[in-house]
Formats: structure tokens, C-alpha cells, sequence
């Protein structure tokens, strides 16, 4: 087969990762290639690295399951934001940047406690927790930030329970997280949230092997094999993943239901919400970029990728690829066609993906049933959206009822 030989004089300068999205919905224009080029193509990294770009649905896909590319931080490149990378080695026990065998051995410790079985066993606490934020939300009166009031307690309070990490430590473990997620953060400061998280939760793990509970962290901190060191980072990993990607589903995901009344009527309507949940997963990708490194020379559509060159994975335009979903762009065109990326793929595949949708599927519907009248408190375009963050989503959202 053709292999192009990249970086040859001729070529233009690759562009950098468009990040301008043109409406909280949708991915920076641009991205998508025309029909018949390849979707993977070069690009230029925050660091000057001459990388790669992949948009397509199959192009991602066949990435994730490629055991040639790997997510190692010592080998990616920053494809956006500062020039640094915020820490050149894993943290112990954060295995979704660490490759095989270690991330099996990890991973294998928790995918017991994240079965569909296990996680609908945690429906009616989830349910009360969610109820009980409506309550405080009717108690308060409107109008409200949903944001703060809903989106960002149910998914913290959540994982938390399930974590045993104490809810009222929230204000410290919520500030860090955010630094964490900020691309455009000094290397140092990031470098400082992560060991004060790891630190809080470390500390955490030595009460929970003096006095265990019935949570998570306790169990693990029963497995001899564990150091304190390996649980506070699982459980970082688990912290941070947990609160913030449903979060901003949450938050997202009710600014399209409140401009969408077909959407919204899917998602009160016990029979549609899920495939409206898929396709909110789809429609809106809060994790909208991967980042994965060739461990070796691997041919992709014709491309040769050589050892070392980093490729972003575009998950915003391979869920919006016209050639995956027919008219990709519109909120509801994929309803009942699985296969989007937004939980990623391959062995990385989001582990807390049952719990995130139970949580969607939960807390959608209930907002609605709860607030009839429920409706933006301010004009589409004056919600304020994150633009800094790896993970896509919203500071506030003004709603009323
Ligand atoms: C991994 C998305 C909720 C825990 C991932 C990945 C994606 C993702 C795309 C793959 C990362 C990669 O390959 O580099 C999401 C979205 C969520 C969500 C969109 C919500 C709507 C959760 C929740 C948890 C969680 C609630 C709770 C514990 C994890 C963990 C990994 C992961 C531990 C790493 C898995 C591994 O490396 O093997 N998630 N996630 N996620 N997610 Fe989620």
C-alpha cells in the first residue's frame, strides 16, 4: 500500500488543534475531512511536536484498540495549552495512563465494583440523593444555578459515597480537580493540586485501614498487596473521573433538553430515555480529546505514524462523523444507533460507564417530572461555557421555573 512520507518541505505548516467552538454544542468547525482524504492528518502540538490529528469514527476506533499506541505521559505531547507537561510519570496506581500489564492489574481490582449488576443495586440511593437535591433546589425557590444546585452535587455526592470520601471535604478536592482539568494552567500549580489530592486521599486510606467501612476504599485498603500509595491513586484517578465528566453531561446535557422540546419530551418519556442519554453521550462528547503515543512505526489509512509521534483523537468530530451517523450535527439524528466514542474504546474504555448512565438516566428525567416549567434564565448564548478545560462543560447555568 502507499505510505505518504510526512514533513517533507512542501507540505504547509500543519495547523495547531482548533478549539473556537461556534455554540456550546458543537465542535470547533473545521475538523471533519472531506469525503475521501484521510482522517487522520498532521498537526502541530503546544510544544512544537509535529503530530497527528485523527477525527474519523473508524480512525479512532482502530487507534484505541491498537496495542502499538500507547497513553503513557512520558511519551505524549501536550496537544494543546502549555507548551510543559504537567508531570513526566504516572502516578502510582493511575492506570488510565499507564499500558498493560500494569493497567490490567489495576483495572482487574475494580471492574467488580462497577458491573451493570453492581451499579443497579446503587439506583435507589442515587435516586434519593438526586431527589433530595430537588428538594433543596424547591425549597431555595427559583432561579437557580443548575450547575451548582444539581449537576455538580448528584455525580459529587455519588462517587463520594461509593468512594467513603467525605462529602464535606468537597471544597478542596472540587478546586483541585479543576486545576487538574485546566490545560492552561502553569505546570507547577497543576503538579501541586495533584499531590495535594493524592496527599488528602493517601491520608484517607490510612483511616480507612485503621477503621475500614462499607466503601470502596476500604475494600481495597484490605488487599495486602496494595500500598497506601497505589489505593490514593486509584482513588484519585476514580475522584476525578467520577464528579466531573457527569457533571458536565448534567449541566450540558439540560441546556440541550431546555432548547429542544422533541429532546425533552424523549427524555421525560420512560421509553426513550436511554437511547436520549446515548445520544446526549454522542451529541455533546464532554471528553472531547485523547491522547495516545506510537510505540512503534503503525500505517493508519495510508499514513505512517512513526515511533514517537503523538495523535490527538478528536472524539467530538468522530461522534459527528457523517460517515458513522447521518446528519451527525443535529441533537437526536443517532437516537437508537449505538456506537459512538464518548466513553472512549478499547482497553481504557471508561470504566464508570454504568454508573454515568445510571446517573443520567435518573437525574434527567426526575429535573423534568420535578420543574414542568423549567427553563433557561438568561439567552443561550450568555451561559457561560468552559474553554480551558479538557473535559467540555458549563460554569453556570441560569434556569428557572
Ligand atoms: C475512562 C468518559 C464517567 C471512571 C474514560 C475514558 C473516557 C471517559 C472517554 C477513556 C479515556 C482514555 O481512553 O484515555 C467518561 C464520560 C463520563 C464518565 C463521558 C460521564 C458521562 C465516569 C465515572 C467514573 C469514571 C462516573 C467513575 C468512577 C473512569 C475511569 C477511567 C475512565 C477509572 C479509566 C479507565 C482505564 O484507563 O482503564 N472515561 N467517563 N468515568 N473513566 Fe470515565
Amino acid at each position: 500500500s502507499d505510505v505518504t512520507l510526512s514533513g517533507t518541505a512542501a507540505e504547509p505548516a500543519p495547523q495547531t488543534l482548533p478549539l473556537t467552538r461556534p455554540n456550546p454544542f458543537d465542535p470547533p468547525p473545521g475538523l471533519t475531512a472531506p469525503a475521501g482524504e484521510p482522517r487522520i492528518r498532521r498537526m502541530t502540538f503546544a510544544d512544537g511536536h509535529l503530530g497527528w490529528l485523527a477525527t474519523g469514527h473508524t480512525t479512532a476506533r482502530a487507534i484505541l484498540a491498537d496495542p502499538r499506541f500507547s497513553p503513557r505521559p512520558e511519551l505524549n505531547h501536550p496537544p494543546m495549552g502549555r507548551a510543559e507537561k504537567p508531570k513526566d510519570v504516572t502516578p502510582s496506581g493511575f492506570f488510565l495512563l499507564m499500558d498493560p500489564p500494569d493497567h490490567t492489574r489495576y483495572r482487574k481490582l475494580l471492574t467488580g465494583q462497577f458491573t451493570v449488576r453492581r451499579m443497579r443495586q446503587l439506583e435507589d440511593r442515587i435516586s434519593e440523593i438526586i431527589t433530595e437535591r430537588l428538594d433543596a433546589m424547591a425549597a431555595a425557590g427559583p432561579p437557580s444555578d443548575l450547575v451548582r444546585d444539581f449537576a455538580l452535587p448528584v455525580p459529587s455526592l455519588v462517587i463520594c459515597e461509593l468512594l467513603g470520601v467525605p462529602y464535606s471535604d468537597r471544597a478542596g478536592f472540587r478546586r483541585d480537580t479543576e486545576q487538574l482539568i485546566d490545560f492552561e494552567l502553569p505546570e507547577q500549580q497543576v503538579t501541586a493540586a495533584l499531590d495535594r489530592l493524592t496527599g488528602y486521599l493517601q491520608e484517607l486510606v490510612a483511616r480507612k485501614r485503621a477503621e475500614p467501612a462499607d466503601d470502596l476504599i476500604s475494600s481495597l485498603a484490605a488487599d495486602p498487596t496494595l500500598s497506601d500509595r497505589e489505593i490514593a491513586g486509584m482513588a484519585t484517578l476514580l475522584l476525578i473521573a467520577g464528579h466531573e465528566t457527569t457533571a458536565n453531561m448534567l449541566a450540558l446535557g439540560t441546556l440541550v433538553l431546555l432548547t429542544d422540546p422533541a429532546l425533552r419530551a424523549a427524555a421525560a418519556d420512560p421509553a426513550t430515555i436511554n437511547t436520549t442519554v446515548e445520544e446526549l453521550l454522542r451529541y455533546l462528547s464532554v471528553v472531547y480529546v485523547l491522547v495516545r503515543t506510537a510505540v512503534t512505526d503503525v500505517e493508519i489509512e495510508g499514513q505512517l505514524v512513526r515511533a514517537g509521534e503523538t495523535v490527538t483523537l478528536h472524539l467530538g468530530a468522530a461522534n459527528r462523523d457523517p460517515e458513522r451517523f447521518t446528519d451527525a450535527d443535529r441533537p437526536g439524528a443517532a437516537a437508537g444507533r449505538p456506537g459512538h466514542l464518548a466513553f472512549g474504546h478499547g482497553i481504557h474504555q471508561c470504566l464508570g460507564q454504568q454508573l454515568a448512565r445510571v446517573e443520567l438516566r435518573l437525574a434527567f428525567p426526575a429535573l423534568l417530572r420535578r420543574f414542568p416549567g423549567l427553563r433557561l434564565a438568561a439567552p443561550p448564548e450568555e451561559v457561560p461555557v468552559r474553554t480551558r478545560a479538557v473535559i467540555h462543560g458549563l460554569h453556570r447555568l441560569p434556569v428557572t421555573w
